[in-house]
């Protein structure tokens, strides 16, 4: 008998085996009793609804000629497609819907390996935390960045220059015929957003973690090579299965230290980091959200890739992706780790050169500290995170009085308010946006600068929310309060005219407001939100996990019992 999993479906004299190979051969492929070649499973989130995926089912046929190629069975199926711009509230809230979906395939049909294709940010994280739990060999292809759109003889980055273009819009520094005419340029064709955005950071933190193809994952959509590693990840996973390589071998806490320090060293998006604790939780990678502020020592940002940079993924593909980036990082990142071709690190990136600037040296990076800082304090007792190099450096030592929005309608109806109190010095608190708030966690975490602030020369704004931000935005911009305000964290105590203080070098979020006065407010909160009672939103509200722990459910963590989970309250509901 094969020692493949897939065996147990097919081998043996009974009707039931026999039912098993009658229904593959219907599908085109013989497989006897004694079957050794591997089913090989190809997750398929390709949508007309999700142009960021669309394409990946252009590379199907190349996937599938590898793994025939090297002597496995190709077996495609359709998973959820988590598109980022049209989901509402947000893809994040079907993340850990596409993991279940995924793992249940995997477990449920007879599948030895698999290729997850995903390339809108959440389908990566999504389909791979499925994959990893299930712990199959695992290879992640994704279909690489859209072609660079251009505006009046200027490279557009997808999202980054949309925020700017928009805040000019808003301040009338640009008229509507501009804004029409932006619109029209912006439609350049299908791939994921061309910027450092959670897409492009995802897809190399999957390459760092050891689960994509060395030096494939941010190849454009419409290059060649990605073809070519459509190809080579079919031949791989078959490789895979034979030599047994499974995520719980690929995933050791040292990738998941080195995935983390390109993030730092890429200026990679925030929602990277839900999603790199919420994998490690799957797994026991051992990530915690206290580690990250010291995986950026010694590491500088040296993509200069928007929005912490000026240049877009092509650029930055060109010099050489991922492999470079680490052979720039040198000994700050753990070399000897092997990757799933066998190769270390070390090997992959002995003798490279980045061929051109997009990828810097340490000593001359776009800043000059690890891309991000997680702060702690009264107003974020389990952290919240920042994209300093992203951010002002003015105003990463701030104290100013608060201006809070319950929610994302009343920012919106408010933010423009010509008789809203608000000065540059002004800290913008945003809440009631968390995972469960929502619930999603939407990415509304960039509240715009008031427009009367624009019109008069302020471009950044100190700003607190329990929300995420697109990693193509900007902004000195406080993330992922936690635990949020809908549950009660202290995001939920703020008043208009707070003083809070933001100071990055000493890691800390304060509050000025005395504990008694605090006490009071608390006494006296009822929870905005209101409960779902119905499908998924209903499960994911009463099961989600705060940021810090990547907002993933709690029974899908390896440990049965769960360590954070949001109940109901009873009484407080107004
Ligand atoms: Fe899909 Fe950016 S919106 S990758």
């Amino acid at each position: 008998m094969s020692n493949l999993r897939s065996s147990e479906w097919f081998s043996g004299d009974d009707e039931v085996a026999l039912s098993h190979r009658v229904v593959m051969a219907s599908i085109g492929y013989e497989v006897d009793v004694n079957n050794k070649k591997p089913i090989i499973g190809i997750a398929d989130s390709s949508s007309d609804l999700n142009p960021c995926n669309l394409p990946l089912r252009n590379f199907i046929p190349e996937i599938q000629r590898g793994i025939i190629e090297a002597g496995g069975i190709p077996v495609v199926f359709p998973v959820m497609s988590l598109g980022e711009d049209l989901m509402k509230p947000s893809a994040m809230l079907y993340r850990n819907m596409l993991s279940m979906e995924v793992e249940e395939y995997l477990r449920s049909y007879p599948i030895d390996g698999v290729v997850l294709l995903a390339n809108c940010d959440k389908s990566v994280p999504g389909s791979l935390m499925g994959a990893i739990s299930t712990d199959l060999p695992t290879i992640m292809f994704t279909a690489g960045a859209r072609p660079v759109a251009e505006f009046r003889g200027k490279p557009i980055g997808t999202g980054t220059d949309l925020w700017r273009m928009w805040s000019e819009y808003r301040a009338e520094k640009i008229s509507e015929e501009t804004w029409k005419e932006f619109e029209s340029c912006l439609n350049c064709g299908l791939g994921s957003c061309n910027t450092m955005g959670t897409a492009s950071s995802v897809a190399m933190m999957v390459e760092a973690l050891g689960l994509t193809l060395p030096g494939t994952s941010v190849i454009p959509e419409n290059d060649p090579a990605r073809k070519e590693a459509a190809f080579n990840s079919g031949r791989e996973i078959v490789k895979m299965v034979n030599n047994q390589v499974i995520p719980s071998k690929v995933l050791t806490p040292a990738a998941f230290r080195n995935a983390m320090r390109v993030l730092h060293a890429c200026g990679g998006s925030t929602n990277a980091i839900i999603h790199l604790l919420a994998i490690s939780g799957r797994i026991n990678g051992g990530l915690t959200l206290d580690a990250i502020n010291e995986l950026g020592e010694g590491l500088a940002v040296i993509a200069d890739v928007e929005p912490s940079g000026a240049k877009l993924i092509q650029d930055f593909n060109q010099a050489g992706g991922l492999p470079a980036l680490i052979a720039n990082c040198g000994e700050n990142f753990e070399l000897d780790e092997q990757t799933l071709i066998g190769k270390s690190w070390r090997e992959i990136v002995k003798g490279l050169e980045p061929t051109n600037k997009s990828i810097r040296k340490l000593d001359n990076p776009i800043y000059p500290s690890g891309a991000f800082a997680v702060v702690k304090g009264n107003l974020a007792p389990n952290g919240a995170v920042i994209k300093v190099s992203a951010a002002s450096k003015e105003l990463l030592s701030h104290t100013g009085p608060a201006v809070v929005f319950n929610g994302y309608s009343d920012m919106r109806s408010r933010i423009d308010d010509p008789s809203l109190k608000i000065t540059k010095d002004t800290v913008l608190v945003l809440r009631d946006c968390g995972p469960v708030g929502v619930p999603g966690m939407p990415e509304w975490g960039m509240i715009p600068v008031p427009k009367k602030l624009i019109e008069a020369g302020t471009t950044d704004m100190v700003r607190i929310s329990d929300a995420r931000m697109s990693g193509t935005s900007f902004g000195t911009c406080v993330l992922h309060v936690s635990p949020e305000s809908a549950i009660g964290g202290p995001l939920a105590l703020v008043q208009d005219g707070d003083q809070i203080r933001l100071d990055i070098n000493a890691g800390s979020l304060e509050l000025l407001v005395d504990e008694v006065e605090l006490g009071e407010r608390r006494a006296k909160w009822r929870t905005p939100i209101s409960e779902h009672l119905r499908g998924w939103p209903a499960l994911y509200q009463l099961h989600v996990m705060q940021a810090d722990l990547g907002c993933d459910l709690d029974f899908l963590r390896p440990k049965s019992k769960p360590e954070r989970r949001f109940v109901p309250p009873v009484v407080g509901r107004s």
